[in-house]
């Protein structure tokens, strides 16, 4: 027996209309938004994802599902969709479509984690990422659309905002990490020493007890915001304050890849375990021309489904019922399972969801299988049906019956 891998998970039948209803909801979401679906491929050059989410991110340095492909170049499975969506935005050219470009997708993403509760090596985002506003009006409204997906599956999470500043603040920001953390460094682990002269932003994502007591009292970014930062985050808060969206600000966000400027947030709830962000995102101002395009503004995020899922289990949200067949016609012999196979199939034509018997049961079998699968109509087609043309259709909720026409099978059932 070979089993799943670890850190995966099969959606079984009689699950995936729940992914389903999580799905519409992202799309109709998007769709009032104006937001247009992308798509692109699972896996990557790794040089995107290095220099899109950053070398010293712990998605990059540790997590990363990377391989060479036969061709010698090396690949990687995506750990995340922003990096591969400015990827399209650029090598498109959707730089000179009217800005700003609005675009969400659903996709699939790869992370070589320790598996938990809400952490998976593969998992499903719904992301959004629009590009080309500088606004703070953008980061309000990319805000309100996660918060409305939220509202739209009746999930109750906290939405926890900061700002991290832009490349001239944060130079000065992380001159004051590394003066501060200077002190202790020869106390924290390896990675943090790593970071210190790379990239000290990144030790406040620092997990291990022993680094932790020396975060605690770091500086906070909001102290080091420059004046347009600052009237940018303003702006941001003042519009969701506006449209009654309720916030903290937490000054120790600062997520975990490097691409972010100014705005971030999550959306964050204590049903579901250690792994509680359901929702990330942010603006990433610098990534477009990181990756080697003309300097373009761009705002986004992503929820995590399986997450979200977690959370609608554990909090008894209520799913929609899955479909059931509209009606099931049972046959007795040969001939009249015939004369089933073929309104069955006339039904289906019409888009009403039939089933009959497979396993050539008795009648009385197929009524019970019938009442398992749901069935909200059942037909049993016997010789006298078979020359009069008109079926006895029981109504498996309230046990009444009626005599409908073969013809009219279709009417009495739309
Ligand atoms: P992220 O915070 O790394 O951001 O991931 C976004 C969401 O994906 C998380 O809040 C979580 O719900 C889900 N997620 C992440 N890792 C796992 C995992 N191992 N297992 C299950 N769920 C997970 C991003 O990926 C950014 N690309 C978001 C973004 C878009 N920022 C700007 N635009």
């Amino acid at each position: 027996m070979i089993n799943i891998p670890k850190g995966t998970k099969d959606v079984l039948p009689g699950q995936a209309y729940k992914w389903r209803y999580i799905e519409d909801a992202a799309r109709e979401v998007a769709r009032v938004f104006n937001l247009s679906e992308i798509r692109t491929p699972t896996f990557e050059h790794t040089e995107l994802f290095k220099r899109g989410v950053g070398e010293t991110t712990d998605v990059v340095n540790k997590e990363m599902y990377t391989f060479e492909d036969k061709g010698g170049r090396s690949m990687t499975l995506k750990p995340e969709g922003t990096a591969g969506a400015a990827r399209l935005f650029i090598e498109n050219g959707l730089m000179s479509s009217p800005m700003p470009v609005k675009t969400f997708y659903i996709t699939p993403a790869f992370r070589y984690e320790r598996p938990q509760a809400g952490r998976l090596r593969e998992f499903h985002q719904f992301g959004i990422e629009v590009f080309g506003s500088p606004s703070f009006e953008t980061d309000a409204e990319v805000i309100l659309a996660a918060s409305s997906f939220l509202d739209r599956l009746g999930v109750s999470t906290k939405l926890e905002l900061n700002s991290i500043g832009c490349r001239v603040c944060r130079a000065e920001y992380n001159k004051a990490l590394k003066n501060y953390f200077a002190a202790n460094i020869d106390c924290m682990c390896e990675t943090c020493r790593s970071r210190l002269e790379k990239n000290p932003l990144r030790i406040l994502d620092c997990k291990e007890e022993g680094c932790k007591k020396f975060i605690k009292d770091a500086p906070l970014i909001t102290d080091y915001l420059c004046g347009e930062c600052a009237e940018h985050f303003e702006g941001v808060k003042s519009l969701l304050t506006a449209q009654g969206v309720e916030f903290t600000v937490n000054p120790r966000i600062v997520r975990g890849l490097d691409y972010y400027s100014k705005t971030v947030f999550e959306f964050v709830s204590d049903e579901i375990g250690a792994q509680g962000t359901v929702c990330g995102g942010g603006r990433y101002d610098g990534l477009i021309s990181d990756l080697g395009a003309a300097a373009t503004p761009a705002i986004g995020f992503a929820a995590g489904i399986e997450r979200l899922m977690l959370l609608m289990e554990n909090t008894g949200a209520n799913f929609p019922e899955e479909q059931k067949p509209r009606i099931y016609i049972a046959g007795m012999d040969a001939q009249t399972r015939g004369a089933a196979f073929k309104i069955a199939a006339e039904l289906r034509e019409k888009g009403i969801s039939a089933e009959i018997d497979h396993m050539n049961r008795s009648v009385k079998a197929q009524f019970k299988y019938a009442d398992k699968l749901g069935a909200q109509y059942v037909a049993v087609i016997g010789g006298n049906e078979l020359a009069s043309g008109v079926l006895t259709v029981k109504n498996m909720k309230d046990g009444t019956q009626a005599a409908v026409k073969c013809g009219e099978l279709y009417s009495y059932l739309k």
